[in-house]
């Protein structure tokens, strides 16, 4: 058992991002002493200034100045020398995934080669990074022995236990939800318990080995894949049948074994739409995980399709999209079904505007598309509004300045049908349209 004494002394935390600095932060004001490393100098900078680069993340401002002023977090871009001093070491870089669906480990392979060199006798290595089955084990540990020269399981020890927060609310949900600890070995597992106990004070779970927490991180995204999928599809499908997919998921939703998602234009971010590749790609090639990809794919189709129904041809026709973020109140574009939306439209040889209120103008333009902001006369030249995520700022969105528009896709089935249809504004949705109206 590690005694309170190492405990309370070192951890290193690799990977400073949304997720990194918030545990980096709350393990500094949990009595541990805690040296964040990254690649990025801009953000080991900010760190030391006792300040956080992530943004609308609630109390992570508050815990990174309250652990700057103990001082027990500091940041270095020098991951080795970070570890040398550490018991404990917690990787949260990233895994990717390509445009050909392939697993990107550049930046993880790098971190682990750092550590590697740091690493010394004694020392636990916690993977938090949601990554394919068998990767701490195989892939990681393996290379770690091989590069320190230390046993696997003997010299140092290995453990995995995933990250299950969510953006906007990390520090209420490392409180929340149990931790999920797997080891190399029974050591290695009750050596991360014991870890987390103090840092985190949270439930936690412990399952017999490393590719079960693995594994188990990859399935809740897949269960979330398939769950939005069936929406979609029941969505589409009142649709035909002439029933409201809201109302229905209400009344089915009363009874506890209903859990059905909501419906929507698409599944963005870097967890939903990239994990279930953790599993096509290691052979589960068939079945509910890669339809579930494919039917919330299609979904910025359906979404065109409605408006091209209204419409007619959409050459040279404006259309804006609200929201480039993936969803609602978050500054992430990452696999956003924007991208999609954006990627059809330019086929369709539309003039496709965004408007993203977290996005500067340059950031918007990145994606070969103009930037439009909702103070600007040239809203009302927009012939088709559609949108994606449903930011804050659009709860009190003024439909009359888009006075040529013919139609507004709801593609959140959030904005408030009877005002765009006061205005003689189409109103559609996935699986809310206008039952009545249609028929
Ligand atoms: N963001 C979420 O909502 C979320 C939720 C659950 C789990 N996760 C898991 O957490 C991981 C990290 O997510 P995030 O949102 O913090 O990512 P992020 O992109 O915000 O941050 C990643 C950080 O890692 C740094 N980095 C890259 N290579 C490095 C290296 N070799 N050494 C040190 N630092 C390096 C980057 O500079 C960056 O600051 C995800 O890949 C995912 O597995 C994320």
């Amino acid at each position: 058992m590690i005694n309170q004494e190492e405990t309370l002394a070192n951890v290193t935390v690799v990977g400073l991002g949304k997720i990194g600095l918030t545990l980096a932060a709350v393990f500094a004001n949990n009595h541990f002493n805690v040296y964040g490393s990254d690649i990025n100098e801009g953000v080991v900078a900010t760190i030391n200034q006792g300040k956080s680069h992530i943004t609308n993340e609630p109390g992570l401002d508050q815990l990174v100045a309250a652990a700057y002023n103990s001082k027990t977090l500091s940041a270095t871009t020098e991951t080795a020398e970070a570890v040398a001093k550490s018991n404990i070491v917690i990787v949260i870089v990233p895994v990717l995934i390509d445009n050909q669906y392939n697993v990107d480990y550049q930046f993880i392979d790098a971190a682990v080669k750092e550590i590697a060199r740091g690493m010394k006798e004694d020392t636990l290595v916690i993977f938090e990074t949601t990554i394919p089955p068998g990767d701490t084990q195989y892939r990681f540990g393996k290379k770690l022995q091989e590069l320190s020269g230390l046993r696997l399981g003997e010299e140092f020890y290995l453990a995995y236990s995933p990250e299950r927060v969510y953006s906007n609310r990390i520090i209420e949900d490392l409180k929340k939800y149990p931790k999920i600890v797997g080891g190399i070995n029974e050591k290695s597992r009750e050596l991360a318990v014991d870890f987390y106990k103090k840092a985190l004070n949270c439930k936690l779970i412990e399952v017999s080995s490393l590719e079960t927490a693995e594994f188990s991180k990859v399935a809740e995204c897949v269960y979330r894949d398939v769950n939005i999928a069936l929406a979609n599809e029941l969505a589409k499908f009142t649709e035909k049948i002439g029933v409201n997919m809201s109302e229905v998921r209400k009344a089915s939703n009363s009874q506890p074994y209903s859990y059905l998602h909501e419906p929507g234009i698409g599944v963005g971010g870097h967890c939903i739409p990239i994990y279930p590749y953790f599993f096509i790609n290691k052979g589960l090639t068939k079945g509910m995980t890669p339809m579930a990809r494919k039917i919330n794919d299609s979904m910025a189709d359906y979404a065109i399709n409605k408006v091209e129904e209204e419409v007619g041809s959409l050459k040279d026709k404006n259309v804006l999209i609200l929201g480039l973020a993936y969803r609602e109140n978050v500054k992430e574009p990452t696999k956003s079904t924007t991208l999609l939306l954006i990627d059809r439209l330019i086929k369709l040889r539309a003039n496709v505007f965004v408007n993203d209120p977290l996005f500067t103008n340059s950031e918007i333009k990145q994606y070969g598309v103009s930037p439009l902001s909702l103070q600007s006369e040239f809203t009302s030249k927009m012939d088709a509004v559609i949108l994606q995520a449903f930011h804050k700022a659009y709860e009190s969105l003024d439909f009359t300045k888009f006075i040529s528009c013919k139609i507004i896709l709801d593609g959140r089935n959030k904005l408030n049908k009877n005002e765009i249809q006061r205005l003689g504004i189409t109103y559609r949705s996935i699986g809310n349209d206008d039952i009545k109206e249609r028929l």
